[in-house]
């Protein structure tokens, strides 16, 4: 990096890094840039424009972006399993096949200016693209003559997923891999901040000349000449050794287990993470660990003000407030065609790696979990209190109090989602030396959040006779508790907050 040649042209630097890219992409033409997005403007803005369709697996923002500016249309297609972050399956970046198939039918292969694969898919999850679905893709694309571009901010931990999660490719190397798959592209774009291990740079590799020339002059209307574009030769001469390092084995195992590490320990603690842990980052489902917030109050957002307020890490909401729209008369609209995917995206948060840790203490789980009655105290709209006694389950995952009542009672009138409600719990036989309760305020859930979250087995799990009750479920999210336990000692107490 040291002997960065900033010759205007010809620089030795940018010698080396094109010689990699060939190496790693097979393509002929390769532009440097100084990012991925001017990689992207560059070549969206040639193959887009009014009336244009791309169709990728997720666009990433700035793709998107670059896409709409130029009056194309960005359509997003995964499959349904991916969008549920509790499916555990090992390609949920996968594009949707038959849902590609049917697009290119409706709108005509002419209209379809590329299909662009991201690996690993940023804005859905971190999740990575099997080889399988990317041959697949491939074909589909020779058929209706559309071109294929690989956004592959991301190919060698996407490699390191293949690896370790296809039979066929467990004795390859990543590189090898990573070339397999971008050999099959007809253009390549890349942040060079991300694989490339870079502080600054990108990538674009095209395979076909006349669409080439008319980037290369893109490229020198707007980054620089084609031996730089926009970067000093040291940049290119860290993107050369880094597009080389980045493919070391153990590099990619101790990042990807790092990131893994800290999804499953958040996951033990019953946060809501999309699952598998994807390579860069945890992402967490908002909605489901927000559940109380609704969608154009943007809980992504909330989750990651709530973060930075707490605990001052900093991390970034992927959902509503970046790709939501609004009608004229102000309303939030999903950003695209399906409201799942939209669904899924206000549900994601993507975490740095730190977390605030603030888990119920176990002593705290532990009497939850076995005692079973709960007294509840609601306040009707004129602020009249009302108690009732009722068995509960704990769910230790996601920190609530799962009760059933029957229809018609009076505080079945009093269940307003979010109303604020308190109540005690005692052991089912008080000894007075060792005395033990607790008391607790909480939140009561919304129908849909209970349902979200499976919480009607939860309890028939722990009541199963309940069954024969009619009645419905409801839930109280926990925010407070105090728990004193005389075991430990006279007076002795824990306090927890949801809000430490
Ligand atoms: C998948 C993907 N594509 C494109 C970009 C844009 O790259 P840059 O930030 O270098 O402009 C990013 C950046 O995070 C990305 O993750």
């Amino acid at each position: 990096m040291m002997m960065g040649d900033e010759s205007y042209a010809g620089a030795r630097s940018w010698e080396h890094l094109e010689k990699v890219v060939k190496d790693l992409t097979g393509m002929p033409f390769i532009l440097p840039t100084h990012q991925g997005r001017a990689a992207e403007r560059i070549l969206y803005g040639i193959l887009g424009g009014m009336g244009k369709v791309f169709i990728s697996n997720t666009h990433f923002d700035t793709t998107r972006a670059n896409i709409e500016v130029t009056g194309a249309t960005a359509i997003d297609i995964l499959y349904d399993d991916a969008l549920d972050s509790a499916a555990d399956l090992p390609f949920k970046g996968n594009i949707n096949l038959e849902k590609l198939v049917e697009l290119i039918d409706i709108n005509g292969s002419e209209n379809i200016a590329a299909v662009i694969i991201t690996v690993t898919n940023n804005s859905a999850g971190g999740q990575p693209v099997s080889m399988e679905n990317v041959l697949a893709v491939r074909k589909i694309c020779d058929t209706s003559q559309i071109p294929l571009v690989i956004d592959g901010c991301r190919v060698a931990e996407n490699a390191y997923f293949i690896k370790h999660r296809s039979k066929e490719y467990a004795n390859k190397s990543c590189k090898s891999i990573a070339q397999e798959m971008l050999h099959l592209g007809d253009a390549f774009v890349m942040s060079g901040k991300k694989d490339g291990m870079v502080n600054m740079g990108g990538l674009l590799t095209i395979k076909d000349e006349s669409l080439a020339t008319k980037a290369i002059n893109q490229l020198i209307i707007t980054e620089g000449f084609t031996s730089y574009g926009g970067l000093s030769g040291r940049d290119m001469e860290a993107l050369a050794i880094g597009l080389v390092e980045v493919f070391d084995e153990d590099y990619l195992h101790y990042r990807i287990r790092s990131t893994t590490y800290l999804g499953e320990k958040l996951r033990e603690k019953g946060i809501p993470v999309v699952w598998p842990i994807g390579g860069h980052a945890v992402y967490i489902d908002a909605k489901k660990m927000y559940h109380n917030i609704p969608v154009n109050e943007f809980p992504g957002q909330a989750l990651v003000c709530d973060l930075y307020i707490k605990g001052g890490i900093r991390c970034c909401e992927i959902g509503s407030l970046m790709f939501g729209k609004y009608d004229e008369l102000g309303d939030l609209i999903p950003a695209a065609n399906e409201l799942e995917k939209e669904i899924l995206k206000q549900n994601l948060i993507k975490l740095s790696l730190k977390i605030m840790e603030n888990p119920i203490p176990e002593n705290s789980v532990k009497y939850l979990t076995d005692n079973k009655i709960a007294t509840v105290c609601f306040v009707d709209e004129n602020h009249k209190p009302y108690c009732i006694n009722c068995f509960y389950a704990f769910d230790t995952q996601n920190y609530c109090l799962i009760m059933k009542s029957s229809k018609g009672t009076h505080h079945e009138n009093m269940m307003n989602d979010s109303a604020a409600v308190s109540g005690t719990i005692l052991p089912e036989t008080i000894d007075t030396i060792q005395l033990k309760g607790m008391q607790f305020t909480g939140q009561l859930m919304s129908q849909e959040a209970i349902e979200n979250l499976h919480l009607k087995s939860r309890y028939l799990k722990k009541f199963p006779m309940s069954l024969a009750i009619k009645g419905y479920i409801w839930a109280v999210k926990l925010e407070f508790l105090k728990h004193t336990d005389n075991t430990f000692g006279f007076g002795n107490k824990t306090v927890w907050s949801f809000r430490k």
